[in-house]
């Protein structure tokens, strides 16, 4: 476990310092603040428990309370009342104090106090990771968003996820949730209780794949010095997941169309037929129909995974899903990281919204967890974000100018129309994504004479 961070909030430098060379000497790490101002300055930068003077010269103690609470409330605060004021106490466990302690204090008691207290959060805490990672893995509220487009990917998903489709074709980009809707689906589906398998088509070479998913027989090849079952047998009853079926080879997506039809297949070196009742849910991010036309997918086969078809919008294309992503990956990442991360810059936010995130929710949680690694106090800026911070549209030698030429007028009245349609004509983010401002979109708008049904 890592080490407790302590604030210790008191204006007599005396108390201050026995305190903290106690608490040190434990083991814990102690900061300390002599003013309420002082106090909530090093609360912010995270601290787990807080032992508080009642008294304090810019600010009662009682009020600091409630501004600590308020600010995080899993922060245990200790106050240290004198000894008279039984009213303070019971105010001050009102107000959420964990306890309190009378001045003048038995260092060895206050020691206990402190010890009982640490012990409750870190239960706390590993409870509520507990819960969020393990109780439900793989629920459908793990799929955040709130666009049109989301609400209508988790509706699709809760009904193909009880329903007796036995494929399911999931696409979309890299990075848009293919891996984490097809556990989605198996979760929510009545094969819960049975296996969900996963293989990467990509990742193995053909014979290694066919024997993986079909299970081969004893002496099937040089090696096979046993029977083994394939993964088609050990989910029985369960799901598997074949992620990049746009990269598997031709004599394999024979074999997979046969058990798709079918329901039977035979083993690598078998002759029985065996009969399995899996649920085949298949991911890829490349455009089958495109592999179909270049003759690298078989066409019946694209044609019966596609009965299903779920397609997994960009992010680029739901700039409302961008906020609430984050609220969530700052939520994660301040109880992983314990940090307290508690607002995004406006000016940051705006920034994240209009970012094109060529690399999806994969790419946006990266940026979070470096953000939140470069944090210190309680905000992420700009600043804590390069990606977007660097003027996207930065041209280098990736932008060349044809050997014909080109026609600038006709080049800049495409670039407004793309970044038009891109943000569904929110003026403010189309010019973000052109580097202008509003203004100035409006002033081409104009020019160009535009309008958002063309
Ligand atoms: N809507 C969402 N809500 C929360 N997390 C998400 C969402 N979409 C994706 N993620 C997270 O983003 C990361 C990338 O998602 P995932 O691995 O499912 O993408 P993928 O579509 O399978 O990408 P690839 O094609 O590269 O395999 C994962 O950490 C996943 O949990
Ligand atoms: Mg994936």
């Amino acid at each position: 476990m890592q080490t407790a961070t302590i604030l210790v909030v008191d204006d007599e430098q005396l108390i201050r310092w026995s305190l903290v060379t106690r608490l040190t000497d434990i083991g814990y790490r102690v900061v300390e603040a002599g003013t309420a101002a002082e106090a909530l300055e090093r609360h912010a930068e995270g601290v787990d428990l807080v032992l508080l003077d009642y008294k304090l010269p810019d600010a009662d103690g009682l009020s600091v309370l409630k501004r600590i609470k308020e600010a995080d409330s899993d922060t245990l605060v200790i106050m240290l009342t004198a000894h008279s004021s039984v009213d303070m106490a019971v105010e001050a466990m009102k107000a959420g104090a964990y306890h309190y302690a009378n001045k003048p204090f038995n260092l060895d008691e206050l020691v206990l106090l402190v010890e009982k207290a640490l012990e409750t959060t870190s239960l706390r805490r590993e409870v509520r990771v507990l819960r969020a990672t393990q109780a439900q893995p793989y629920s459908i509220d793990r799929l955040v968003g709130e666009s049109d487009a989301m609400v209508g990917v988790r509706n699709m998903l809760r009904k193909v996820a009880v329903s007796p489709a036995s494929t399911v074709l999931l696409t979309g980009e890299s990075g848009t949730g293919k891996d984490l809707a097809a556990k989605v689906i198996h979760y929510a589906s009545d094969r819960a209780a049975r296996p969900f398998m996963n293989i990467t088509c990509s990742a193995l070479p053909e014979a290694l794949l066919e024997s993986e998913l079909f299970g081969h027989e004893r002496g099937a090849f040089t090696g096979a010095d046993r029977q083994k079952h394939g993964l088609l047998e050990s989910a029985d009853g369960g799901t598997v997941f074949l992620d990049e079926i746009g990269e598997m080879m031709p004599m394999l997506q024979a074999k997979l169309l046969r058990f798709l039809e079918e329901r039977t297949f035979k083993r690598v070196g078998g002759t029985a037929d065996i009969r399995v009742q899996v649920r085949v849910i298949a991911a890829t991010n490349r455009t089958l129909e495109d592999e179909v036309k270049r003759g690298h997918f078989r066409e019946d086969l694209y044609y019966r995974l596609n009965v299903m078809p779920i397609v997994m919008p960009a992010l680029r294309e739901r700039p409302a899903d961008i906020p609430p992503l984050i609220a969530y990956y700052v939520d994660s990442y301040n109880t992983e990281f314990r940090k307290r991360i508690r607002r995004v810059a406006p000016s940051a936010m705006e920034r994240l919204k209009t970012y094109p995130w060529p690399g999806n929710v994969r790419e946006l949680r990266n940026a979070v967890e470096r953000a939140m690694l470069l944090a210190e106090g309680d905000e992420l800026t700009l600043d804590h974000f390069p990606v977007v911070e660097k003027r996207t549209g930065e041209l280098d030698e990736s932008v060349q100018l044809p050997a014909s030429g080109i026609d600038l007028e006709q080049l800049e009245r495409s670039l407004v129309v793309q970044a038009l349609q891109r943000s569904g004509w929110n003026q403010t983010r189309a010019a973000a994504l052109l580097g202008v401002n509003r203004d100035q979109i409006r002033y081409r708008i104009e020019k160009f004479k535009l309008e958002k049904s063309v």
